[in-house]
């Protein structure tokens, strides 16, 4: 039997990797993706090989530009929000961790898949979902809803027994858990447990707090082509450079700071901190090239929808019918979204100060104060508001006579 892990290097995925040694005597496979955490690879290739791994069942893979090119792009066309607010960091990148794993089963023969998420969470069903979306007989293995290593002495213990090398500073409880990729780090659990409770600075890891951000604005151009962004201040980057320059520009000003408390799939709320710098900025970027490019019945619809894709997203139906017809409608919208938008970044604010675009559909004739030139005439309105009145007027009526 052989097991393809989704594995960080660090001790809870250690200690998964002996589990499923000891317990299952099954023979272990490790994935490890570098999706800009922010996190040395080759430490975790040591570790796996100090704990018997086989160096060609090794698996490490540097996956920035596909999850930003085939994930955080396409949702972000979308402009996806959970409940109002979550930017969806960590809900994106779990398919792609899934199918990576899925692929490597196929080319290693493995019958089965583990991942190191726990039986309350998000995660898991993000995860399992999109293994049997990709292979319907994978085998699951969640070692956190069968061990009995429940406590963190347990856990360590196991780790003193099987000789996993412990760093010094995880000896003690972490003060709460994180996860991190390129588009966003988020912070849940111990201290952050009262939602009562601000968080304390230390929380923060990928942004300064806006009170420490300049007294002094950032202006940024952002270049669009058909709904993704293509460049800043007029240089071409590809997708995954272009986030990374977004995230320190985003970090520097204060921007994309999150204390939510959420609806987790499995029932319960939940709360978290998230920090999603440059990603605030693309959001905001998206919908100023939009707002001139976008019909307003396409804006609407799309608007419409986008609640129903980002909790797709959030409950980790990303391999679903519904997810890819909801994204086939997003990305016809996405034709002419193309120009540039000129972003003002200051102590935590994402304004849109300017917007052009070769397709846009502003017309400042038909706007203007000033007496335009261009077919509106002034006497239409009249009738468009009369008809559009109509049944207001019936209802007014109604009212008045049932009224007295
Ligand atoms: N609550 C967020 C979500 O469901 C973040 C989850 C963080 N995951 C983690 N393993 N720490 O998307
Ligand atoms: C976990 O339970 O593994 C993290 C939290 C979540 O998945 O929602």
């Amino acid at each position: 039997k052989r097991v393809v892990l989704a594995y960080s290097g660090g001790l809870d995925t250690s200690v998964i990797l002996k589990w499923l040694q000891t317990t299952y005597g099954c023979e272990v496979v490790t994935f490890t993706a570098d999706l800009g955490q922010g996190e040395e690879l080759e430490p975790a290739r040591k570790k796996a090989e100090l704990l018997g791994i086989k160096p060609e069942h090794i698996f490490i893979e540097d996956v920035r530009e596909e999850f930003v090119s085939d994930y955080v792009f396409p949702m972000f066309r979308a402009n996806a929000l959970y409940e109002g607010l979550y930017l969806l960091g960590t809900s994106i990148a779990r398919p792609l961790i899934a199918k990576k794993q899925i692929e490597i089963a196929r080319k290693v023969g493995a019958d089965a898949v583990s991942h190191g998420a726990t039986g309350k969470g998000n995660d898991q069903v993000r995860f399992e979902l999109s293994y049997y979306a990709l292979e319907p007989d994978i085998k699951v293995i969640a070692p956190w809803r069968e061990w009995d290593l429940t406590s963190r002495t347990r856990l360590l213990e196991f780790a003193e027994s099987h000789q996993i090398p412990i760093a010094k500073d995880k000896r003690g409880e972490a003060p709460f858990s994180v996860d991190a990729n390129l588009l966003h780090s988020s912070s849940e659990g111990k201290v952050l447990e009262n939602p009562d409770d601000e968080a304390p600075e230390y929380v923060y890891q990928r942004t300064i707090s806006p009170e420490a951000a300049p007294d002094k604005p950032t202006y940024v151009t952002v270049g669009f082509e058909k709904g993704d962004a293509v460049s800043i201040d007029g240089e071409r980057l590809s997708p995954a450079t272009l986030l990374t320059k977004l995230n320190a520009l985003g970090k520097e000003n204060g921007i994309g700071r999150l204390d939510l408390v959420e609806n987790r799939f499995v029932g319960m709320k939940s709360r978290g901190v998230y920090e999603t710098p440059g990603g605030t900025i693309l959001l905001q970027g998206h919908r100023g090239i939009e707002s001139i490019t976008l019909d307003r019945g396409a804006a609407h619809l799309k608007d419409d929808i986008m609640p129903r894709y980002a909790e797709l997203i959030y409950y980790g139906f990303w391999f679903s019918p519904e997810r890819e017809m909801l994204q086939a409608l997003i990305d016809k919208s996405q034709e002419f979204v193309t120009g540039e938008v000129h972003l003002k970044l200051y102590k935590g604010n994402v304004d849109v100060v300017g917007r052009s675009s070769p397709y846009s559909l502003y017309n400042q004739d038909l706007v203007t104060f000033e007496e335009g030139a261009v077919a509106y005439d002034h006497r239409d309105a009249a009738g468009f508001i009369k008809l559009n009145a109509l049944r207001l007027r019936t209802l007014g009526n109604r009212a008045r006579k049932i009224g007295g």
